[in-house]
């Protein structure tokens, strides 16, 4: 262990990256003490300029009143325009492919509703059996909406006995066995429980291949990894902000829909005055022409507040530059892994579920407790260490380039090891 801690050191001193950690506001104990924060894979923490962002809005509320929706600094009219760079520069797509809006199930259905038209041939939706369960629930309505029985419309992939994660070769092969009746496959970037990075570049080539639309959830995925969904071809993605976006609890999520989709007026779309063209959206007329690109899929009129905590967030992403982050992360979290091995070398205690290739994982890793279970979380919490726990057995364990650094890997690994030897 004496190693990994001088590595750990030595790492830190490196880090190019590790001055953003002081504009974060990090928890801390009732006795003032810093915890060590692993769970923004679940919630991102507040980065320090949020308050003066939305500091900021309720001025302007107070002094402009209803005249802040065209009045400067940043008329409410087109604030989720400032939002469009550092979102597309997450996602991989044009500025006007992408929108902040809504929360991710309400864009999942918007999104569903557009790319899920299903023929008496052609209804059935992919996803993974371990799909999170909203995204179970939404497509299981969808599927009802429509008039299918679910047990015959949702294909629910598995992943090989013994193995926890999808193999893309597996999902080649169900592509091709329900090819004809295929509408939507549906896949997550990263899967919430497994931390497993799919090839949303290979399966969405297949997915064209069979005739069938390509969607994915990027909850565990936007500000976690590089994306290009333009150039993955990808129809649509949605995604949530608070996660690693730190844009705080609940806050808007955002939809991409490619280009080419821009200008489509024939794709069914459930509509709203914030979707329509903006030179007229006051004119109050009858007839609903949609904005071009994703603008087009807005329903309402925007939650000020709660974007501008986002557009701080975004601020300080959009410094730290994605590549970046993930160049460190690629680094943090195989150190994590590293400890791991040291600390329990035979996998007596717990085995990692996510994948080993840097390439196939993001920033979490995913331990299955074997012994111990939730005493192992309970101890963990009482040595201010926060990891979160997922039923029935899984601890996820999130190190962030943005806020974390390798001596708290460190230090995380060493309790562990007390805590699983005593
Ligand atoms: C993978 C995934 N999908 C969907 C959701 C649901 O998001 P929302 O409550 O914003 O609709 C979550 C929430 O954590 C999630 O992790």
């Amino acid at each position: 262990m004496e190693e990994l801690h001088s590595k750990a050191l030595a790492y830190d001193q490196l880090d190019s990256l590790k001055d953003f950690r002081n504009q974060f506001l990090i928890p801390t104990t009732s006795d003032g003490k810093e915890v060590i924060y692993f769970c923004g894979n679940s919630l991102g923490l507040q980065p320090k300029q949020v308050s003066a962002y939305i500091t900021l809005e309720l001025e302007k509320w107070h002094t402009q009143a209803v005249e802040g929706h065209f009045q400067e600094p940043y008329p409410w009219f087109a604030y989720h325009k400032l939002l469009k760079k550092p979102l597309a520069h997450l996602t991989g797509a044009y500025e006007h492919e992408v929108v902040a809006m809504n929360n991710l199930t309400t864009n999942l259905h918007l999104m569903m509703i557009s790319f899920y038209q299903p023929s008496p041939q052609r209804f059935k939706i992919m996803i993974e059996a371990g799909a999170f369960p909203s995204d179970q629930y939404a497509v299981e309505s969808q599927v009802r909406f429509h008039g299918f029985d679910p047990e015959e419309a949702i294909v629910a992939l598995k992943p090989e006995p013994g193995e926890e994660t999808l193999r893309t070769e597996k999902i080649r092969q169900a592509l091709e066995t329900h090819a004809d009746s295929l509408a939507l496959v549906l896949l997550p970037g990263i899967q919430y429980y497994t931390g497993q990075l799919f090839d949303m570049q290979t399966i969405t080539a297949a997915t064209h291949q069979v005739g069938a639309k390509a969607g994915f959830d990027l909850a565990h995925a936007i500000g976690n990894v590089p994306l290009q969904l333009h150039d993955w071809n990808v129809d649509f993605a949605v995604w949530c902000s608070y996660k690693y976006l730190n844009a705080g609890p609940g806050n808007n999520g955002g939809i991409f829909v490619h280009e080419r989709f821009a200008r489509d007026t024939s794709l069914p779309r459930l509509a709203g005055w914030w979707g329509h063209n903006e030179a007229e959206r006051f004119q109050m007329k009858k007839g609903f022409q949609p904005m071009p690109g994703a603008d087009g899929w807005q329903l309402s009129n925007v939650n000020i507040l709660s974007m501008a905590a986002q557009r701080a967030a975004l601020d300080v992403l959009q410094e730290a530059g994605i590549q970046n982050l993930r160049q460190k992360s690629i680094q943090l979290t195989g150190f994590l892994e590293e400890c791991m091995q040291h600390t329990d070398p035979e996998q007596k205690y717990m085995k990692m579920i996510t994948p080993a290739q840097p390439e196939a994982r993001g920033c979490q890793l995913s331990l299955y407790v074997l012994e111990k279970g939730r005493y192992l979380l309970e101890q963990l919490t009482a040595h201010n260490i926060m990891v979160d726990w997922r039923e029935p057995n899984v601890i996820r364990v999130t190190p962030v380039p943005l806020y974390n650094s390798y001596s708290e890997v460190f230090q995380f690994a060493t309790i562990l090891k007390a805590v699983l030897t005593s």
